[in-house]
């Protein structure tokens, strides 16, 4: 039989023969070919905030298909789905406006758009010399060739020999680490990048007041601030926006995932009045734009799923839940195998004890946890990833820490009988 796939982020020796083929899901549940059911813990990869069938995405997509599939939205053409949902996210962003929304593919596209907004507005401004880019150790920025070379998770951005040129990483939430980067590249640098919460490179928050002192370091260097929020935006903490949540105002922000909660492939950066102006006005053609760009499909599903968001009360409920998820990962610290635990919203993460030493530890725990019917993920680092749909329950929420715990116990008693 013909097995063709070429799995993303997967050891090919591994993958090829061991899959699990899903088929088909409704709310944070969603089964596989043979009849499994499975709680999903990670909304997919962070993304499915709404849950699995809704019908009114599933409508708005299959009715705009029927309308226009696809045009592309280079030079002056456009479709309504992308006028709306642009002036949405210009409305909800915040960025300080009037904001200019430019649509991608997704979150990865998102970033290496950024960074090319960010070098470019440089040029424009008639300060060619700003090209560098701070970002932290531990991010992680999807993986096109700026985001690889901007991540902070070393393992990714190894192994590929020269990366784009004048990056420059700095520890995270360490502000005066980032001060001190600025002096040494004093006058080069064009923008510094961060999540807002670290999602991959192991759902870090920041300490109280860190990222007002980033933005205050860049307002006082003129140098623009871009908030990936590809993880955190459209709810994940409550509000629509993280920067929100931090009471930040970037220059740019990056988005995807959560805007169509998955349903459609659809990431963007959203352009305060700064960039937006000086590029709007006196950019000339912006030489940058892919074929999907505010397709119309994608489009209408995240206006769908922006809508459903609002009248569902959908974050009103991730700030009622957030100390459910806090108080579930609590329950397991100090329980063998747990070595600490974090969350913000509805974002969490289990550091797993000894996955340095062993790292095939992260992936034997997630076993264990399939076998038991609930789907998480380790992250590089060595941590379970915890980021489930807003319409999970507080009973589901408990089963998923609970079966944390009787996975660990399994995997420490099979090693005990090894
Ligand atoms: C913060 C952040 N930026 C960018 C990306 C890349 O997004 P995509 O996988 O849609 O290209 C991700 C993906 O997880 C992300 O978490």
């Amino acid at each position: 039989m013909m097995n063709a796939l070429w799995h993303p982020f997967a050891d090919m020796s591994v993958s090829a023969e061991k899959k699990v083929v899903l088929q088909h899901g409704e709310g944070c549940h969603v089964w596989d070919e043979s009849g499994n059911e499975y709680l999903d813990a990670t909304a997919g990869l962070w993304f499915c905030n709404v849950g699995y069938g809704r019908r009114d995405l599933i409508e708005q997509a299959t009715q705009q298909m029927g309308r226009l599939p696809a045009y592309s939205t280079f030079d002056v053409y456009a479709n309504r789905p992308a006028l709306e949902l642009a002036n949405r996210i210009a409305a909800l962003a915040p960025t300080a406006g009037p904001t200019g929304v430019f649509f991608t593919s997704g979150g990865s596209d998102a970033v290496d758009t950024a960074g090319k907004i960010a070098r470019r507005y440089w040029q424009v401004a008639g300060a060619p010399e700003r090209t560098v880019i701070i970002s932290r150790e531990h991010a992680y920025h999807g993986v096109n060739a700026y985001g690889t070379s901007l991540s902070g998770i070393q393992v990714n951005a190894e192994g590929w020999g020269p990366l784009v040129a004048d990056t420059v990483r700095v520890p995270a939430h360490d502000t005066a680490a980032l001060e001190r980067a600025l002096a040494e590249h004093s006058g080069r640098v064009a923008a510094f990048i961060g999540e807002p919460v670290i999602g991959a490179g192991g759902v870090r928050p920041p300490e109280d007041g860190y990222w007002a002192r980033v933005q205050e370091l860049c307002r006082r260097d003129d140098v623009l601030l871009i908030a990936d929020e590809v993880i955190s935006g459209f709810g994940r903490l409550g509000t629509w926006f993280a920067c929100e949540h931090y009471g930040i105002e970037p220059d740019l922000l990056t988005g995807a995932k959560g805007v169509t909660s998955g349903y459609m492939p659809l990431g963007f950066v959203a352009a305060g009045d700064r960039v937006r102006s000086l590029l709007w006005d006196d950019g000339g053609v912006f030489r940058h734009g892919y074929t999907y760009s505010g397709h119309p499909v994608a489009c209408a599903v995240g206006l769908a799923n922006l809508e459903l968001i609002e009248i569902e009360s959908l974050r009103p409920r991730v700030e009622a839940l957030a100390p459910v998820l806090a108080q579930v990962l609590d329950g397991l610290v100090g329980r063998p195998g747990v070595a600490a635990v974090r969350s913000a919203g509805l974002l969490g993460a289990v550091d797993l004890a000894g996955a340095a030493e062993d790292p095939s530890l992260p992936g034997r725990v997630v076993a264990a946890m399939r076998e038991r019917g609930v789907l998480i993920r380790a992250l590089a680092g060595g941590s379970l990833q915890l980021s489930p749909s807003f319409v999970i329950s507080e009973v589901e929420l408990a089963r998923i820490g609970d079966t944390i715990a009787s996975a660990l116990d399994a995997v420490a008693a099979a090693e005990v009988g090894s």
